[in-house]
């Protein structure tokens, strides 16, 4: 991230750098948000730049959520965001729904973005399915409430995976059309920020497809609440062809399935995928899958023990959520009321 932070193109010049990211609490933490969005959390907070970081509890209703299993795994999360390294003194740690800052901000984001902006997200198409008539209305407006939680605080990069690109493209794109519609430079053109071996982590079932909690079966991904015992079998499971990992990364181009367990395996041992293959080459994965399943539990195990650990105390999660909530709020309340200015809202 540091590279990107720190090459921050023209148009943001007049901006402090600052970061912003979310996660749904809508299922079990896994691999893929782990590598792809928690740990780089985690490690980017050493770099001494405000961050921001968000359980959008609001996004996750966009698909029904029953209440109390909602409200649990809001604070599992939290838990997970902790017990994977983000500060909750040093970074900012809140849910979504205790800023009303994020919905203001969208609404006058809705009224922003085109129709035909939001029918082209990819994601909304494959979340919505063949009956996009039955999806709710929220599902189709949810990029525009994710502009808002960008926005609202300003924030000039965006850790994300792979999957969230389209996404922060319309971020852009909604913060270009309102700069030109009110004739103002107010808003930051957003830098996503999608680095690292593992931004795209994909399922242990199907090299073509990515790690997501919604596929219904668990052997396709490692849960962060998963014990020692069923990471190792979920790897020494993972599908993969028959052939030893070759000598050069080239030589992964036509194996999705190799090529995502080298990848994890960088991205868990903080080493690039040349680096891996440079050291494991011509190992048969009766070989390396035992390497990555020691190496999955002695960085994952300590994790989801925290988590339990911290789950026991959920009045203390609460009061960070709270306090979270608050220094949030103290960022956000004067950019909405500079948005409504613009707009042309009375204040009085
Ligand atoms: P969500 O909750 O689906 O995922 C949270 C983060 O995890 C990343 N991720 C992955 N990375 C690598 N490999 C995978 N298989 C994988 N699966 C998930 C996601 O890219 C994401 O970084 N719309 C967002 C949440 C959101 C948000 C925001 C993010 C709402 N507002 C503002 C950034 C900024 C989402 O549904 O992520």
């Amino acid at each position: 991230m540091s590279d990107a932070v720190q090459t921050q193109s023209t148009p943001n010049a007049a901006f402090t750098p600052r970061v912003f990211s979310g996660i749904q609490p809508s299922g079990n933490l896994h691999l893929g948000n782990y590598l792809g969005a928690l740990k780089r959390f985690a490690d980017a907070q050493e770099q001494g730049i405000e961050s921001i970081y968000c359980m959008v509890d609001l996004h996750a209703i966009t698909v029904w959520q029953d209440p109390a299993d909602l409200a649990r795994a809001t604070r599992e999360l939290c838990a997970g965001f902790i017990a994977a390294g983000v500060d909750p003194e040093k970074s900012i740690l809140f849910n979504q729904s205790q800023v009303p800052e994020h919905t203001q901000m969208a609404w006058i984001f809705n009224c922003v973005a085109r129709m035909g902006w939001m029918q082209r997200m990819t994601q909304f198409k494959d979340k919505a399915g063949k009956n996009a008539q039955n999806a709710s209305l929220g599902l189709f407006a949810y990029p525009a409430l994710m502009a808002a939680d960008i926005l609202v605080y300003h924030a000039t990069h965006v850790p994300v995976g792979e999957d969230q690109k389209q996404h922060l493209e319309l971020t852009r794109d909604i913060a270009t059309k309102f700069n030109h519609d009110y004739g103002v430079d107010f808003f930051p053109i957003t830098e996503p920020v999608i680095e690292g071996a593992a931004t795209r982590v994909m399922s242990f079932r199907d090299g073509t497809k990515k790690m997501s909690k919604s596929d219904p079966s668990d052997m396709s991904r490692i849960n962060l609440t998963d014990d020692a015992d069923a990471i190792a079998k979920k790897i020494r499971k993972a599908k993969t062809d028959p052939d030893p990992l070759p000598d050069s990364l080239e030589g992964l181009q036509d194996r999705p399935e190799a090529m995502n367990l080298v990848n994890i395996y960088a991205a868990l041992a903080d080493l690039t995928p040349e680096q891996v293959i440079a050291e494991h080459a011509g190992q048969q994965f009766g070989t390396f899958k035992p390497s990555l399943a020691d190496l999955a539990v002695a960085k994952l195990s300590p994790i989801s023990t925290e988590m339990s650990r911290l789950m026991q105390d959920q009045g203390e999660i609460d009061r960070i959520l709270g306090r979270g909530a608050e220094r949030a709020r103290e960022i956000a309340t004067p950019i909405l009321q500079k948005t409504y200015d613009i707009v042309g809202m009375i204040r009085s």
